[in-house]
C-alpha cells in the first residue's frame, strides 16, 4: 500500500505555524507532491463543533467551566475523528500531510499547561489514536515573550475585525504558557529524531527555508513509496 508522509507543526499560539504551513504546502505542491493540510482541533464536521466548544471563550456561558480531563478527552475525540476521516485515507493515498498541531499539543497544553502530566496524555494517545505518530514534527519555538506578544495581538485583531473569539486559551496566565514551553522542550529532547526544533527569532522567509530544507531531506530519505506516488500523480 503506498504510504504518504505525516508532518505535524507545533508551537505556542503565535509561533507562526499557520503561515509556515501555507507556504510549505505551496512549495511542495509546486514540486509535484500531493499535499493535504489540516489542523487539530477541527477539519471534520465533528472536529469543528469540538473546536468551537473548546476555543470560544463564551462557550463556558453554556457548558460551564471545562474540566482539564474533559478538555483533554475532547481534544482526543477530535483527533481520533481526524485520523479516521482524513489522516489514514490521505496517507494510504500517498499524500504528504501537514497538520497544524497534534498530540504534542495535548501533552504540552493539557499535560504541561493544565498539569495533567505526560503519562495521562500519552495513555490517551495510545487508546484514542492507536499511537499513530507523525514521521516528522516541526516545533517552532521562538522566545516565549515574542510568541505571547504575537498571540495576544492576533486575538485582539480577530475580535475587532470579525467579532469572533477563539481565545479561551489566550486568557491564561504567563505561567501556564511557561509550562507549555518547557513541556515542548522536554518532548523535543525525548524524541530528537522525530521533533526538529526551530528556535531562532528569524524572519518568515528564513524560517520557511529552514523548514523546507528539513522536509525535503526527510522526504527523500522516506522513499521509495512517496516517489512512486508522485510519479503516478
Ligand atoms: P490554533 O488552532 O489557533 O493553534 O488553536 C488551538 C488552541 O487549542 C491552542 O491554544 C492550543 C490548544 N490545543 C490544546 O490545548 N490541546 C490540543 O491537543 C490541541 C490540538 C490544541
Amino acid at each position: 500500500m503506498p504510504r504518504g508522509y505525516f508532518i505535524t507543526f507545533e508551537g505556542l499560539d503565535g509561533s507562526g505555524k499557520t503561515t509556515q504551513i501555507r507556504r510549505l504546502a505551496a512549495t511542495l505542491e509546486a514540486e509535484g507532491h500531493k499535499v493535504v493540510t489540516m489542523r487539530n482541533p477541527g477539519g471534520t464536521a465533528l472536529g469543528d463543533r469540538i473546536r468551537s466548544v473548546l476555543l470560544d471563550s463564551k462557550s463556558e456561558d453554556t457548558v460551564g467551566q471545562i474540566a482539564p480531563a474533559a478538555e483533554m478527552a475532547l481534544m482526543f475525540a477530535d483527533r481520533a475523528q481526524s485520523i479516521a476521516e482524513i489522516i489514514l485515507p490521505a496517507l494510504a493515498a500517498g499524500n504528504i500531510i501537514l497538520c497544524d498541531r497534534y498530540t504534542d499539543s495535548s501533552e504540552a497544553y493539557q499535560g504541561g499547561g493544565r498539569q495533567l502530566g505526560s503519562q495521562r496524555v500519552l495513555a490517551m494517545h495510545a487508546a484514542a489514536c492507536d499511537n499513530l505518530q507523525p514521521d516528522l514534527t516541526i516545533l517552532l519555538l521562538p522566545s516565549l515573550e515574542s510568541s505571547l506578544k504575537r498571540a495576544r495581538r492576533r486575538n485582539q485583531r480577530q475580535v475587532a475585525q470579525q467579532g469572533t473569539d477563539e481565545n479561551r486559551f489566550e486568557r491564561e496566565s504567563d505561567d501556564f504558557y511557561r509550562r507549555i514551553y518547557e513541556k515542548y522542550k522536554e518532548i523535543a529532547s525525548r524524541e530528537p529524531h522525530r521533533v526538529v526544533t526551530i528556535d531562532r527569532n528569524g524572519g518568515i522567509e528564513e524560517i520557511e527555508k529552514d523548514i523546507h530544507d528539513i522536509v525535503a531531506k526527510r522526504i527523500s530519505a522516506a522513499k521509495p513509496t512517496l516517489k512512486a506516488s508522485i510519479v503516478e500523480a
